[in-house]
């Protein structure tokens, strides 16, 4: 089978290498990937917005499925105009993306179905969001009700950094994505990320993985994509994987099929598990970055395989094998991220750090230039390494980062801490 694989970061790097590790792959394509992307499908200078040229390329090229990275693409409607054109496609319709696509709309799905997540209010004014606030007090959590490229969340400890947030949504901070805002009460717990392959009826679980948002050690400064992951998430125990599917997934699966929006694609679901169980923080319609990198690592069976099954409604029939290992990855960032990264500085001594067993780097934001790799991005390569314990896979993959030569770049140097810390405790029990 073809393949035509859209996006460009670490998680389509991670993607295109299972998916060309798939022995009913034919041909792998790209669009419009990278540098390490490269090594694995041919690329293709599509543009993504540009949806005829996407059928057109499919037709030309007889894709048997099209597997969509971002969500900004589904969420424009790219899944709809392609199975209009009678192509096959592994992601969720443009209605069905709204469980990333409106805060709101995943919250009023919730209070629908009684779905636990935090209690809110959804406003589309500043004066009854701010008397939420005040009839509630902080801490609280202000979201803009759109896409806002991960900046659309203020955790307000003070009243005042919420009215801020409130302010800055209705300023047109976001655009169109804050003319609406939800408040909602803040939660306290271990945030996991888990996820689930849908084919519309049915919901496979998918794997579990920790993410670190802050850019600075011990989770300080502001937030990020993700400055690093590791797979699986020991607090998402067998118990508490069961209480997610009941009590949050199951219930959306079944909400999404009666509102008529059927949920297929990778519904990655964003949790705190707090003290009286799993509460939904916010689910998003794709694969995590770099979480992604993570669970690729340690999936045994063939990727195109289950996408495909998910695309055809096939689910039901299959199961998913995984490797015991813990599979770490540290993000490289260009300086200046997550404001403006510094891009065009080389980066040396990739082919030198990728000779570990085990180690595989992917590359998020890179450039090729005459023959050198650049950094073109704010998060440029993702390093990452599977071993048997988290101490192991945390130490294999900073002695790959210490190979690597980019000056300009800088990493946490604490990606895994929770999992190690847990391991350490319990070797000392
Ligand atoms: P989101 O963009 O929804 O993932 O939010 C970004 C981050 O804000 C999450 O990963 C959490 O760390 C935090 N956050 C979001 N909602 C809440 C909440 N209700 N209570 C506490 N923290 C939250
Ligand atoms: N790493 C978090 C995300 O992909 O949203």
């Amino acid at each position: 089978m073809n393949v035509l694989l859209i996006g460009s970061g670490g998680r389509e790097h991670a993607l295109a290498w299972k998916l060309a590790a798939s022995p009913m792959l034919t041909r792998l394509y790209a669009a419009p990937g990278n540098p390490g992307i490269a090594d694995e499908a041919e690329l293709v200078a599509l543009d993504v917005a540009d949806h005829a040229a996407i059928i057109d390329f499919c037709r030309e090229k007889s894709i048997g499925l099209v597997v969509v990275g971002p969500e900004g693409p589904l969420v424009a409607g790219l899944g709809d105009d392609l199975r209009l054109a009678g192509i096959k496609v592994f992601g969720p319709s443009k209605s069905a993306a709204q469980l990333e696509g409106s805060k709101g709309f995943t919250k009023d799905l919730c209070a629908r179905y009684d779905i636990p997540t935090a209690a809110y209010g959804r406003f589309d004014n500043a004066a009854e969001a701010k008397a939420y606030v005040s009839a509630h007090g902080a801490p609280i959590v202000v979201k803009a009700d759109g896409l806002a490229a991960g900046k659309g969340v203020t955790v307000a400890m003070t009243e005042a950094e919420a009215f801020a947030a409130i302010e800055d949504c209705f300023d047109g901070s976001f655009g169109s994505a804050g003319a609406s805002v939800v408040v909602e009460e803040y939660l306290t717990g271990e945030e996991a990320s888990f996820f689930c392959l849908c084919d519309g009826r049915t919901a496979l679980p998918f794997g579990t993985a920790q993410d670190h948002k802050q850019v600075g050690d011990g989770d300080t400064g502001p937030n990020t994509g993700g400055m690093g992951a590791y797979s699986p998430a020991p607090v998402m125990t067998q118990e508490m994987i069961e209480r997610t599917m009941g009590e949050i997934v199951e219930p959306t699966m079944r909400g999404m099929a009666e509102m008529g929006t059927p949920f297929s694609g990778i519904l990655f679901v964003g949790l705190m598990i707090t003290a009286t169980g799993p509460k939904l923080i916010e689910y998003n319609v794709r694969f995590g970055d770099p979480e992604c990198q993570v669970l690729m690592m340690r999936l045994k069976d063939d990727l195109l395989v289950l996408l495909e099954a998910a695309a055809d409604g096939q689910l039901g029939h299959m199961s998913v094998r995984w490797r015991d290992e813990v599979a770490l990855t540290v993000v490289l960032a260009a300086q200046g991220y997550p404001g403006t990264p510094v891009k065009g500085t080389e980066i040396r001594g990739l082919d030198r750090a990728q000779g570990a067993a085990g180690v595989k780097i992917f590359h998020a934001g890179t450039a090729e230039r005459d023959g050198r790799i650049v950094a073109n991005g704010g998060r440029v390569l993702n390093v990452t390494a599977m071993a048997s314990t988290a101490g192991e896979a945390q130490r294999k993959a900073y002695a790959a980062v210490d190979l690597i030569d980019w000056p300009e770049g800088f990493c946490r140097l604490d990606i895994g801490w929770r999992a190690v810390e847990r391991e350490n405790a319990g070797q000392g029990q």
